[in-house]
């Protein structure tokens, strides 16, 4: 038997969505951070990875002019820092100074990385697409960075690096074993 559901929440069904770390700067070279579950790929070639992104967030200001941005995967160590940047706003909070995260130089942009994160995409601006009450940045993929143990073989070794996941209300969950084809 299926229940009815409610289409205004129908992105519940998507969840539990990877949750990244997007940094961005100001015009001064301020970092500010931003917490994003609605994030995805979007062509292999061009390199292209898309972020929907609320015009009320300060980021999208910041992404908006300074046409790039870094995307952060982070270990579920780290799933309070996202809960701490996804309820604040770099408008009124230095996110860098109050979850004492590091930055560490970008290969190709202005914009830094996480250091705390396992995983890096630095996108520059190609596109940005008003869509309803979001706005999809579509950034081309210019450079990308991972700790050395992270990936084996392109493959994310989940029992080693335990990636955070949102699940809604507040909720996350991470993964923590491989299952390799067998068949
Ligand atoms: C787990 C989680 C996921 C979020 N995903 C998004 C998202 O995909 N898009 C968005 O616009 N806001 C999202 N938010 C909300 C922003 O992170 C939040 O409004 C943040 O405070 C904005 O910061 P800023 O004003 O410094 O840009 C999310 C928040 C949390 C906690």
């Amino acid at each position: 038997m299926k229940v009815q559901g409610t289409i205004e929440k129908y992105y519940h069904y998507a969840f539990p969505m990877q949750t990244v770390l997007v940094t961005c700067n100001d015009a001064k070279g301020n970092t500010n951070i931003i917490t994003l579950a609605w994030h995805t790929p979007i062509s292999r070639n061009p390199p292209l990875y898309g972020i929907s992104i609320s015009p009320k967030r300060y980021s999208y200001t910041l992404i908006k002019k300074s046409k790039e941005f870094v995307i952060n995967f982070i270990p579920y160590s780290h799933v309070e820092t996202a809960e701490y940047c996804g309820t604040h706003s770099g408008r009124n909070t230095d996110k860098l100074c109050q979850t004492g995260l590091t930055l560490i130089p970008a290969k190709k942009l202005s914009t830094p990385l996480i250091k705390e994160g396992y995983a890096h995409l630095e996108c520059t601006l190609v596109k940005n697409l008003s869509l309803g009450d979001h706005t999809l940045f579509v950034g081309k993929v210019v450079a990308v960075s991972a700790d050395e143990n992270a990936f084996e073989n392109e493959l994310l070794r989940t029992d080693r690096i335990h990636p955070v996941y949102y699940i809604g209300q507040n909720a996350y969950t991470t993964l923590d074993r491989i299952k390799r084809k067998t068949f």
